[in-house]
């Protein structure tokens, strides 16, 4: 694909500008999404179009809604799309987060489903499709298209500039028929997808629950060898393309692991020597949380003499906080903690140390780097890349994980200690196991998935999209 133009369209931008006291601050937003496509986009440059939502983001824009980045040294465009009050309550908040997220993960919420919603969703869907099309400068751009707020897009882009290639990504799992069915407007849903070249999902399970939806509410041919599905006289391929992160360079670790390991437990207020786990989230009913701190309270509970030397410290980014069921959510999640902290606390010390408040990557890796044993518990996930980005924080080969077996990274990370979320008992027994593991059996099981997302990095999963992308492409050209 060299020499072709590359527009990326995601709703969540790379880079926000905020006001605060000290001036304008520029921050990197919790999303797997974000960070594993911002690594693509600084290797490849063109541009990336996104919703504007930081306070100071019109101050740092051209005409046009244009700025480079990333700040300082810029290597591609961003171009901010603004949209109304009306616009993103029913188009984000409403259709994309009330509907399509929790109709897509199974973590039993019921989907919400309003006309006026997905009115505005289809009318943002045709802005960004405007953006697209005003920012292409060839007929025949590489377009990737990214997540659940977009899934009309590949077919308004498709009807205006034929010969674009576009690849969507799907970054949450994809339900089966069965549940997909419930939403009213499935089948406009499907036929947006099929607008794409090549349609991406995380893992073959969600692949094939795609197909299968696709089977049951759409007239399509579906060819199973080749994973293709023609639909209007126009041929879509899907594929799975697990996402992975940008490995980070050997020099890329400020503080030794030691270090780290010394300064957290001094901020804490802890002994060098306590025993620390990790938790890393946007604060979103489908991780998990509930479930990991009831984990963390069977553990005290079986091994009385963990309390006092273990403390679970829980990174959770504030999500979508104005929607009713991530503010009932909160609630519970505090409440939790209270109730184990007031169970099991005494004197200075507290099981568990919750703080929901954003922090940047390179402060999240310092406690990646001090814990014994990070937890990712997930009731459904697309892939999650805080376990992969534990993994590569791990230079010293030490430290467990304890990974959900909903998530699509249990698919690859095998040597993690795999559990069901739900069984409670399970999640304490393998906290418990991770902090006792002997650091032979870290190493061995360190080792290997260290060596599966080293190389199985974020630069191949873009590369396998646009490498099937150039791919057909070719073959077009060869056929017109
Ligand atoms: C998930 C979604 C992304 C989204 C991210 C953060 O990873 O797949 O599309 O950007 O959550 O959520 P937010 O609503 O804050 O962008």
């Amino acid at each position: 694909l060299a020499g072709d133009e590359v527009l990326v369209v995601s709703n969540r931008e790379p880079y926000i500008h905020v006001k605060t006291p000290e001036g304008v601050e520029v921050r990197r937003p919790a999303s797997g999404l974000v960070t594993a496509v911002e690594a693509v986009m600084r290797a490849c440059s063109g541009t990336w179009i996104a919703h504007g939502a930081g306070n100071a983001d019109r101050d740092v824009v051209d005409a046009h809604g244009r700025v480079p980045v990333p700040p300082g040294h810029s290597s591609y465009t961003l171009r901010r799309v603004w949209l109304s009050k009306e616009e993103e309550q029913g188009y984000y908040y409403g259709f994309a987060n009330e509907g399509m997220w929790p109709l897509c993960h199974i973590a039993h919420v019921r989907p919400i489903f309003r006309s006026s919603d997905w009115e505005q969703y289809v009318a943002v869907n045709r802005r960004f499709a405007d953006a697209v099309v005003a920012e292409a400068r060839t007929e025949d751009p590489v377009v990737l298209v990214q997540d659940y707020h977009f899934a009309l897009l590949p077919r308004m882009v498709r009807e205006r500039l034929p010969r674009a290639t576009i690849i969507t990504f799907w970054h949450i799992p994809w339900p089966n028929s069965e549940s997909f069915g419930i939403c009213p407007w499935r089948a406009e849903i499907l036929e947006g997808m099929l607008g794409s070249t090549i349609l991406g999902f995380h893992t073959p399970l969600h692949r094939r629950n795609f197909m299968d939806t696709v089977d049951r509410y759409l007239e399509t041919r579906i060819e199973e060898e080749a994973s293709t599905i023609s639909y209007g006289g126009k041929l879509t391929q899907v594929q799975s393309y697990p996402i992975s992160i940008a490995w980070p360079e050997a020099e890329a670790q400020t503080d030794s692991v030691p270090a780290c390991r010394a300064a957290i437990r001094r901020e804490l207020g802890l002994a060098p020597d306590h025993l620390l786990g990790i938790g890393v989230d946007r604060l979103d009913y489908t991780k998990g949380i509930l479930e990991r701190f009831q984990a963390v309270e069977r553990m005290l509970e079986r091994y009385p003499e963990m309390v006092g030397r273990f403390t679970f410290v829980q990174i959770a980014a504030p999500s979508r906080s104005s929607l009713d069921e991530y503010q009932n959510f909160e609630a519970r999640v505090r409440s939790l903690v209270q109730r184990i902290n007031v169970r099991f606390g005494s004197g200075g010390y507290l099981p568990i140390v919750l703080k929901a408040e954003h922090h940047e990557h390179e402060a999240v890796n310092r406690y990646y780097r001090a814990a014994e044993v990070c937890m990712v518990t997930s009731l459904h996930d697309g892939m999650n890349l805080v376990a992969k980005e534990f993994i590569a924080a791990r230079d010293d080969e030490r430290g467990a994980l304890v990974l959900s077996q909903f998530t699509g990274a249990a698919m690859e990370l095998h040597a993690a200690l795999i559990i069901n979320p739900y069984h409670i008992e399970q999640g304490a027994e393998a906290l418990y196991r991770g902090l006792m593991m002997p650091a032979a059996e870290q190493a061995e099981r360190m080792r290997s998935m260290r060596m599966l997302v080293r190389d199985f990095n974020v630069y191949r999963w873009a590369g396998r999209m646009l490498h099937d992308a150039a791919r057909l492409r070719q073959r077009e050209r060869v056929m017109s």
